[in-house]
């Protein structure tokens, strides 16, 4: 693409923020369009996180992406959040609307979204079991809590952290969210089980969630983590017949999603997909 004095501003901010694969993603969409802005990430501290908020507002960004550490942060400095994003706490995408900054969290409808289309389930009317209760459980626990899902199973060693989670979705939902420690029984009576967790993840790539011979074959088992793209819990779910569904899916759709957002087109989800997978 050619950088000219029309060229605007779009970007990440998070610390860290070198494995974030955002930039690719978002540059081979703007490309496909041939639209007149770059991507680009920035490394920002706690520290210098005021100064650098200003300072896009100030350049005129029409928005961002926010990651770890500040997607709680950022909330104090925009004018409104949606409703996804207040429900789940957190904003990953910040956008300019009529003069003012509104923040979103694309997290779950991205996962809904490439549920949808890799997972090819109809979650409505089943029972579901998320394994964790952190950040990513919040997201993807909104996502199935708005989708009609009869039944939320949130199972986390740390059991107080499941219960806060499953009181916070049955606020506002007539979903039955119930927090467990062990998830065994669950299992049997779900038809999607998620891992939200960070366990199986690079380099701990033999790690899994759950004893693996809990699983069956009637299930859907979800993974949020897409280094490697075949979990052990993955890896263990297609030994036995069951369907899987890799965390690169709400990856690309939770940036195709913000694509749209900031761009008011339909993101080039496949050129997406491409900018990711060519590199490995
Ligand atoms: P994120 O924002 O990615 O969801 P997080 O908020 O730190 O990250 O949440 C991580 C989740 O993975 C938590 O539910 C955590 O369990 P605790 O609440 O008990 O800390 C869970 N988790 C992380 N490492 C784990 C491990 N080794 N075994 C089981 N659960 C783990």
């Amino acid at each position: 693409m050619q950088i000219t004095s029309q060229t605007k501003t779009i970007a990440l901010i998070g610390h860290p923020i070198a494995h974030s694969r955002s930039p690719e993603m978002h540059n081979a969409a703007l490309q496909y369009y041939n639209l007149p802005y770059v991507y680009l990430a920035y490394d920002i501290s706690i520290e210098q996180f005021s100064d650098a908020i200003n300072g896009m507002k100030a350049l005129g960004f029409i928005g961002w992406n926010v990651t770890i550490p500040h997607k709680v942060r950022i909330m104090e400095h925009l004018d409104e959040c949606a409703v996804d994003a207040s429900e789940i706490g957190a904003v990953n995408t910040v956008v300019r609307q009529d003069q003012k900054w509104i923040g979103y969290n694309t997290d779950g409808m991205g996962y809904l979204r490439s549920l949808k289309e890799e997972g090819k389930i109809d979650v409505k009317g089943k029972r579901v079991v998320i394994l964790g209760a952190g950040g990513a459980a919040r997201a993807v626990g909104y996502a199935l809590a708005t989708s009609a899902v009869e039944q939320i199973v949130v199972a986390n060693r740390t059991l107080s952290k499941a219960e806060q989670l499953a009181k916070h979705l049955e606020k506002w939902t007539k979903t039955d969210v119930r927090p467990i420690y062990d998830c065994k029984q669950a299992i049997q009576e779900a038809a999607l089980v998620v891992n939200t967790t960070s366990v199986g993840m690079h380099p701990h790539v033999n790690d899994c969630p759950i004893d693996p011979t809990w699983l069956h074959e009637d299930l859907l088992v979800s993974d949020l983590i897409y280094e490697p793209r075949q979990t052990a819990l993955l890896q263990a779910a297609s030994s036995i017949g069951a369907k899987t569904h890799n965390g690169l899916g709400m990856l690309i759709h939770q940036a195709a999603y913000a694509f749209e957002l900031w761009l008011g087109k339909q993101a080039p989800i496949e050129r997406m997909r491409s900018a990711l997978t060519e590199r490995g």
